[in-house]
């Protein structure tokens, strides 16, 4: 018998304000176009936290919805994972505050910071913690307020993100080891710190200079992005046996439709089994993967026993995949 980490519930939650390409290019005087927005990039909306909106309320939003969908209580939570970029401060964690938020006063919290790709690696270790018996119901959250450490006079970054939160609860279950059983199988994390300036944070807390604000060399990143995801998804598969075949859905992290449509091809997926939600929701960075799940899962479309894929790829450079059965 082994302990495996289901996926039992989840969450979303999006500011109220939502921007199209042309009414985000009109409030920061943007030189761009809808058109070209939507050509490179696939976004055509994001949305903006209010001023004072935190990444923790955004979070304990998403995490409320997740608990109710599993039918569980906040007291049964015994860790909270929280995957940002951009916390509400250093320290404390943005999780502590989720936790305050939550009426949870057991267990543990903490943030990881990974980047875009922090939400599989917040999977991965949760799962961890879970198949070792550390914990047996935790919250995962990803929850971005990219809106803040965007550098509105680059054309080049500021038109490609959003703000948002999604959570999911895992509960602990007894699995038989197989692939056939409920919950994460497999998690694959990686990183190469040679190449942690061709997407960073310019400054912050701790920091000798900079402003705080988002730099890319955008080139580069989707280079990287094709080939490290396309081998951390074969690499998963290869773990559990499996081939594209076995694939019910891809859920990708969310930065860009053409990468998006690459890796469905890559994995010989049709369009409709790749979840996209890219085009309303731009890049949510952390959140964007569980946002997408959320969506699949709530709509009916990932039915229970349906093999999903997650990949995502950010800053570090830092990648991964996991491999989880509904
Ligand atoms: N509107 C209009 N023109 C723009 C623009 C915008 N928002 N942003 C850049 N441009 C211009 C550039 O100034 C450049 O003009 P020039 O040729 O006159 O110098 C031209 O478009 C091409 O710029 P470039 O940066 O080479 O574009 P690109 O084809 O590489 O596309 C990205 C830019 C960002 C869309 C693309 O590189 C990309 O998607 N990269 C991956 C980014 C990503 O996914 N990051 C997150 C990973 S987690």
């Amino acid at each position: 018998m082994v302990l495996r980490a289901r996926i039992a519930g989840c969450g979303a939650y999006l500011p109220a304000q939502r921007l199209s390409n042309d009414e985000l290019a009109a409030l920061h005087g943007l030189d761009t176009s809808d058109a070209w927005i939507r050509e490179r990039t696939g976004i055509g909306f994001r949305h903006m936290a209010a001023p004072g909106e935190t990444a923790s309320e955004m979070g304990a939003a998403a995490a409320r919805e997740a608990l109710a969908h599993a039918g569980a209580q906040a007291s049964e939570v015994d860790a909270i994972l929280v995957a940002t970029s951009t916390p509400d401060s250093a320290f404390p964690a943005t999780a502590v505050r989720i936790q305050a938020q939550l009426g949870v006063t057991r267990g543990f919290a903490f943030d990881m910071a990974a980047a875009c790709t922090g939400f599989v690696y917040a999977l991965g270790v949760a799962d961890s913690l879970i198949r070792s018996g550390a914990a047996r119901c935790v919250l995962v959250i990803g929850t971005e307020v990219f809106s803040r450490i965007l550098d509105w006079t680059d054309r080049g970054t500021c038109v490609l993100f959003g703000d948002g939160a999604g959570a999911v609860l895992l509960r602990a279950e007894p699995g038989a080891g197989t692939t056939a059983d409920r919950g994460i199988l497999s998690c694959h994390l990686h990183a190469d710190g040679r190449h942690g300036d061709i997407l960073h944070i310019e400054g912050g807390a701790g920091s000798t200079g900079g402003a705080g604000l988002l730099r890319m060399a955008g080139k580069e990143v989707f280079r990287h992005a094709v080939t490290k995801l396309a081998a951390v998804v074969d690499e998963a598969l290869a773990a559990n046996g499996m081939t594209h075949a076995d694939i019910n859905w891809l859920v990708p992290h969310q930065a860009n439709a053409r990468i998006i449509e690459a890796m469905g091809r890559k994995l010989n997926l049709p369009r409709e089994r790749v979840v996209m939600t890219v085009e309303r929701h731009a890049n949510t960075s952390a959140a964007s993967i569980p946002l997408a799940l959320c969506e699949a899962r709530r709509d009916g479309r990932i039915a229970d026993g349906d093999l999903v894929v997650m990949e995502a790829i950010g800053g570090g450079l830092t990648w991964g995949a996991a491999i989880a059965r509904f």
